[in-house]
């Protein structure tokens, strides 16, 4: 889906995480093509991040993209990667903790080990770019030439922050937490004109969900949870968060933006239950 380039997040430097592939690209090209200089985030496959860094570079209007490799999930490693952007940027507007990770398991033979790292990555790693990115904002200041807010956080949430999720209940979890991080962090810096704010993507079409779209009959079978009837493009996530990152959004602070054709709308009730 082409999205034409405006300038909205001109002047602004957001860090995207695990952004060398599926939603985290489509975000990061989104913001790009806003305005913003982008940190591409990666914690393995280095030249994808190049590449998709590079291909900030290219329009006019776009910010600079570069890449920076940190798990998420390690303190150090965030904190690196917030003082190399702050090195090479100046600052940091706008984070999008969206690096997951999902390993899947009944729960009766979830080994413990698959459990931590899933709340690791997806929900430690989550706090760990919000509290980095919160003590930038409050070191920084407001800058109204930039942004009427201080700063803004976007948590990649997902469809199971609500839906419950037989045989990922490791992921479901972390998602669930993933609302309270967030909306504790609207409320406790709202006055301060921090914005928190998730998004809520339900099948968006990426390789952690390939097994779901692979072939007609799988999808078919993931379009009876869809009453819009079609699988999600990164894009569409792209297109929310470069809103949500934006003035345009300035009101919207600690709340769930689904982005999922209706998939939490019980779509089993579409005939009468
Ligand atoms: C998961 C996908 C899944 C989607 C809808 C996402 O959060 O990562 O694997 O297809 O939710 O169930």
């Amino acid at each position: 889906m082409y999205q034409k380039p405006n300038d909205r997040l001109k002047g602004q430097t957001a860090i995207v995480t695990g952004a060398n592939s599926g939603i985290g690209e489509a975000v990061a090209m989104a913001l790009g093509k806003d305005g913003a200089n982008v940190v591409v985030n990666y914690v393995s496959n280095p030249e994808s991040a190049e590449e998709v860094a590079h291909n900030i570079c290219q329009h006019e209007l776009c910010g600079t993209g570069i890449a920076i490799k940190a798990d998420v999930s390690k303190e150090e490693a965030v904190q690196a990667m917030f003082r190399q952007t702050i090195d090479q940027f100046g600052t940091v507007d706008i984070c999008v903790a969206n690096a997951g990770i999902q390993r899947d398991f009944a729960l009766h033979e979830m080994p413990l080990q698959e459990w931590q790292l899933v709340l690791d990555v997806n929900l430690t790693g989550q706090f760990l770019c919000a509290r980095e990115a919160i003590r930038e904002f409050l070191r920084r200041g407001l800058k109204e030439d930039v942004s009427c807010s201080m700063g803004k956080i976007i948590h990649m949430s997902s469809v199971h922050e609500i839906i419950p999720w037989a045989g990922h209940a490791n992921y479901a979890a972390s998602k669930g937490a993933v609302v309270m991080l967030m909306q504790t962090i609207a409320q406790e810096y709202g006055p301060q004109k921090i914005r928190a704010n998730s998004i809520a993507p339900g099948a968006i079409q990426t390789p952690i969900n390939k097994d779901a779209w692979e072939t007609p009959e799988a999808l078919e079978k993931l379009h009876e949870l869809i009453p819009y009837k079609r699988i999600g493009v990164p894009s569409d996530i792209g297109a929310a968060a470069a809103w949500l990152a934006s003035d345009e959004s300035d009101y919207i602070n600690g709340t769930t933006i689904f982005v999922d054709g209706a998939m939490t709308c019980y779509p089993g009730f579409t005939t009468n239950g």
